[in-house]
């Protein structure tokens, strides 16, 4: 049986002051019954905050991004033992803001998540097609592309501690959710093929959907067989639509 989890993705927003109220409006309205595991992702400046106000509670943070060296001349780049130092236990790699505005190509987005997960960090592999690859009929060689490079590169024993994120660019902040079905579709697929690399792997790995996830269509997406949670941006940064999302599992 696979847990769900509902990540928060904040991407570049918040403030001390924001962060301090919605992490604590979060926390008290956290139903008291619920079965989902919650994260929040915050930007790196924010993480010790976020330490300092999560951790008495069940609200787990992690990071949006990691370099891929261990340490040294990187200006500017944040480190896996530094996100670790800060309590973080996920991280996100691949967003497709980052393959698109940092070019990380799929052997990057694989190396960062082999990086994380050597450091003890559980990274949120994301993949996504864009709309133009929808509509020339690539979704899931596109994806599959994307994840096979991780599949390739970490041991079956590694890959035990991925989350995947499956995060259609045209939805992405656009209001445009995909249709549960089509998102199952692709949940399925990319299950199989890591069934393909380890049978009990497909059956455990947890695969999130992402793409203007709301409080108004977060209970069907989450009713499919192979969405096991959500990564969410805009509805992230409002405690109320967070909640109501992770009352919707
Ligand atoms: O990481 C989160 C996704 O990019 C989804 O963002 O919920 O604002 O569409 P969104």
């Amino acid at each position: 049986m696979r847990r769900t989890l509902i990540a928060g993705n904040w991407k570049m927003n918040g403030s001390f002051a924001a962060n301090r109220s919605l992490l604590t409006e979060i926390v008290a309205g956290l139903p008291a019954s619920s079965s989902a595991d919650v994260l929040v992702c915050a930007p790196a400046p924010y993480l010790a905050q976020c330490a300092d106000v999560l951790a008495a509670s069940p609200v787990a943070w992690g990071a949006q991004d990691l370099s891929v060296h261990a340490q040294g001349a990187y200006t500017g780049e944040v480190s896996a033992a530094m996100l670790l130092d800060c309590g973080c236990r996920y991280v996100i790699v691949g967003h497709s803001e980052r393959r698109a505005y940092h070019a990380e190509s799929d052997q990057l987005v694989a190396q960062k998540a082999l990086r994380a997960v050597e450091a003890g960090l559980k990274p949120v592999v994301c993949v996504g097609e864009t709309l133009e690859q929808r509509e020339g009929g690539q979704t899931n060689q596109v994806v599959g592309a994307q994840l096979d490079a991780v599949l390739a590169l970490l041991t079956v024993e590694q890959l035990r501690n991925i989350v995947v994120a499956y995060e259609p660019v045209w939805a992405i902040g656009t209001g445009k959710t995909a249709t549960p079905q089509m998102a199952q579709d692709v949940h399925a697929f990319l299950r199989q093929q890591i069934a393909a690399k380890d049978q009990e792997l497909g059956v455990s790995v947890q695969i999130l959907y992402g793409g203007s996830m709301k409080p108004d269509n977060a209970a069907e997406l989450l009713s499919m067989a192979d969405i096991d949670g959500g990564l969410i941006g805009g509805a992230a940064l409002k405690s109320a639509d967070f909640l109501a999302i992770v009352g919707a599992v």
